[in-house]
């Protein structure tokens, strides 16, 4: 048996919370690796819904070690509200069941603070952040003069290194037209709950390698989608981390070889929120009654999702920069009843059929898709539990994705309840 890790191969929301969860029932260790609180992973289980943003999905499962490896951006506030609203609902969460790692990165209020006031300053260039202070607290860290768990364990320390931060920030503040902020009151919340957070900090790198060494099945959870990869994606319109599967390795601190299988999960069209490219968009009834049957609305923000229809040729540039082995295909059912469905096969740009997704801005807004088209299906796909429940259109939809995008479907998701899954291989045999 391998390890699994998890990532979107979209714009995020594919569904990897119910996924994720579906997963952890059979590991030890589920394990975040990049991105922070900007995240919103929605479990349902026995009708009760869990909305999970920086924690961990396996942490509301008894007898799991839920990580937060280094490669998060974590805000210790958000953290600690996380944490009582989820253990509201009856989970056991304490420093045995959540371990952070003590050289991961924290966000501060003045990260939030910056991404509203940058936000702002960017008018109608604006990139639809969730405002969390993900980009910000990520600038920081590569600048090095990031603030990290494990400083709260050194309050003098940490008074010089927010001084020294608040005089990079507050000159930025005062340009951008915002208010400043004082570092000792950041000091001051910060010693409120300094000692709480501690509890949760360790060197998650060696709790990973011990449960390799005992032969412990680990899931890392990715969040966001590779097209939202700082690297891969529709830059400028991205968040601040890579989100592709190497990231696990990096974010987690094990050797790449340790991730395992590369499980993309891939909705059955296509969604984004934010402002960027979408060469597929059906800005119409079509996008509308996806949108509406697909209950298209940010876990985090509530923001709207913007839909289209499956872009193949996008897809299969996840699976190959991500190294994607199979994909989890979701909400199939949100397809039923259209009489005609579209896959895009390729972009045209300036007269020249491309067969790749291009890097640059202009070219990336320029593309124009070519489909080819499917019939649809009038019955009901959803819950369905076997492959043989489906009709025969949806079958014929599923194969055409796999040969398009270059990957088998190893697991296809019915419904958001856990159960409604149909596995057709199992990642954790690779
Ligand atoms: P940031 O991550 O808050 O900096 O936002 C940058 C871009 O990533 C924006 O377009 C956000 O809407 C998008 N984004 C961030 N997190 C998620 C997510 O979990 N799902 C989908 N989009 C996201």
């Amino acid at each position: 048996m391998t390890n699994v890790t998890v990532i979107g191969s979209q714009w995020g929301d594919e569904g990897k919370g119910k996924i994720v969860d579906w997963l952890s029932s059979r590991a030890d260790v589920v394990v975040r690796f990049q991105g922070g609180h900007n995240a919103g992973h929605t479990l349902v289980i026995d009708e009760k819904v869990y909305k999970l943003h920086l924690l961990p999905s396996g942490i509301v499962r008894k007898g799991k070690i839920s990580v937060i490896g280094n490669g998060v951006v974590v805000d210790p506030w958000a953290l600690l509200s996380e944490i009582e609203e989820v253990r509201g609902q009856g989970v056991d969460i304490s420093p045995e069941t959540l371990k952070i790692a003590d050289n991961c990165n924290l966000i501060m209020p003045v990260h939030a603070a910056m991404d509203e006031a940058l936000e702002a300053a960017r008018g109608k260039e604006k990139l639809g952040t969730t405002k969390r202070g993900i980009g910000p607290t990520y600038e920081d860290k590569v600048a090095r003069r990031g603030i990290r768990l494990c400083d709260l364990r050194d309050p003098v320390l940490l008074k010089e290194k927010l001084n020294k931060l608040m005089v990079h920030h507050n000159a930025l503040l005062k340009g951008l037209g915002a208010e400043t902020i004082d570092p000792q009151d950041i000091y001051d919340q910060l010693m409120n709950i300094a000692d709480e957070v501690l509890g949760y900090s360790t060197q998650v790198w060696k709790i990973l390698e011990e449960a390799r060494k005992q032969g412990k099945k680990i899931l890392f959870e990715g969040a966001q989608g590779v097209m939202l990869d700082v690297d891969h994606g529709t830059y400028p319109f991205v968040t601040s981390s890579n989100i592709v599967a190497a990231q696990a390795a990096s974010g987690a601190g094990v050797g790449p070889k340790a991730i395992g299988t590369v499980l993309g999960i891939t909705k059955a069209y296509t969604t984004r929120v934010g402002t960027g490219p979408f060469p597929t968009e059906q800005e119409n009834a079509e996008g509308e009654r996806m949108g509406e049957r697909g209950h298209e609305f940010g876990t985090t923000t509530g923001r709207k999702r913007r839909c289209g229809w499956f872009d193949a040729t996008m897809v299969r540039q996840a699976v190959t920069v991500a190294g994607i082995d199979g994909i989890a295909l979701t909400k199939l059912d949100v397809l039923d009843g259209f009489k005609e469905l579209k896959i895009c096969t390729g972009y045209m740009l300036n007269g020249v059929k491309l067969d790749y997704f291009p890097a640059g801005q202009k070219e990336q807004e320029m593309v124009e898709p070519v489909y080819m088209t499917l019939e649809g299906w009038s019955e009901s796909t959803y819950g369905a539990r076997s492959f043989s429940d489906l009709p025969a259109q949806a079958v014929k939809y599923i194969t055409v994705i796999e040969e398009l995008i270059g990957a088998p479907v190893f697991i296809l998701s019915t419904s958001p309840e856990r159960e409604d899954t149909i596995l057709l291989k199992d990642p954790f045999y690779g």
